[in-house]
């Protein structure tokens, strides 16, 4: 365990350099090419869930599609529950994540395994809802994206929560697949029906329990 611990932080500081690089490039191409259009860099919506997310807190992510972001929460947070009903997707996530003691994996889809889930929290909670077809390898059930069910189930255990945090990603989607998604006008109503502040940034649906600061 601390070799492991050793030589996460020597590779961390080799790599450096080509990290910085790497983002510098994709930032400049992201911004001269895309014009800032989403979705952002993986980078730059981590920093997000970093800036929103509770400090201790428990997260659950639904579409773990390769693990990338399941490992970033669980370096950063204190447990980490995570859905993907694909078991490709997962095949690989479970090996990037083989070191992380603080990750559970659901192989399933939200509507099988969400709630109960939710049912077992207790404290400060994190969603990162971001389980939908996506193409490839990614898991196409009935309906492109259980959103509509991930909400109503968090509204029903919502009370059984201390402060909640819930980032929707590729909300942009409300936008270009009106027949897929939710309009936007429909979170708006969720959050206000449940009391909780919300903001939209870059491309994603942001909702918080009244109090939390949405700026540093
Ligand atoms: C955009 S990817 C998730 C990316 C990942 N959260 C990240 O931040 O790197 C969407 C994932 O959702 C999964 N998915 C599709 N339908 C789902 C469902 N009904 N419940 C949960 N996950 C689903 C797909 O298989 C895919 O791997």
């Amino acid at each position: 365990m601390i070799f492991y611990k050793f030589l996460k932080i020597f590779s961390k500081v080799i790599l450096f350099p080509f990290i910085f690089l790497d983002r510098l490039k994709c930032i400049s191409e992201w911004y001269f090419f895309k014009k800032c259009s989403p979705p952002a860099p993986h980078f730059i919506k981590q920093s997000l869930l970093l800036r929103h997310g509770i400090k201790n807190s428990i997260w659950v992510e639904t579409g773990t599609y390769l693990g990338q972001t399941t490992k970033f929460l669980s370096e950063h947070f204190s447990f980490v529950h995570s859905i993907e009903p694909s078991k490709k997707c997962l095949r690989i996530a479970k090996r990037k994540l083989k070191f992380s003691k603080n990750v559970a994996l659901y192989n399933g889809t939200s509507e099988l395994c969400f709630e109960e889930i939710c049912s077992s929290l207790k404290g400060d909670i994190c969603f990162w809802l971001d389980g939908h077809y996506s193409e490839g390898i990614t898991f196409k059930g009935v309906t492109d994206t259980p959103i509509l069910f991930e909400l109503d189930t968090i509204k029903k255990y919502l009370d059984n929560f201390s402060k909640t945090v819930i980032l929707i990603d590729d909300i942009r989607t409300s936008h270009i697949d009106k027949k897929n998604y939710p309009p936007l006008s429909f979170y708006v109503n969720w959050a206000d029906s449940v009391n909780m502040d919300w903001i939209i940034e870059l491309d994603l649906f942001i909702i918080k329990s009244k109090g939390l600061p949405f700026y540093r």
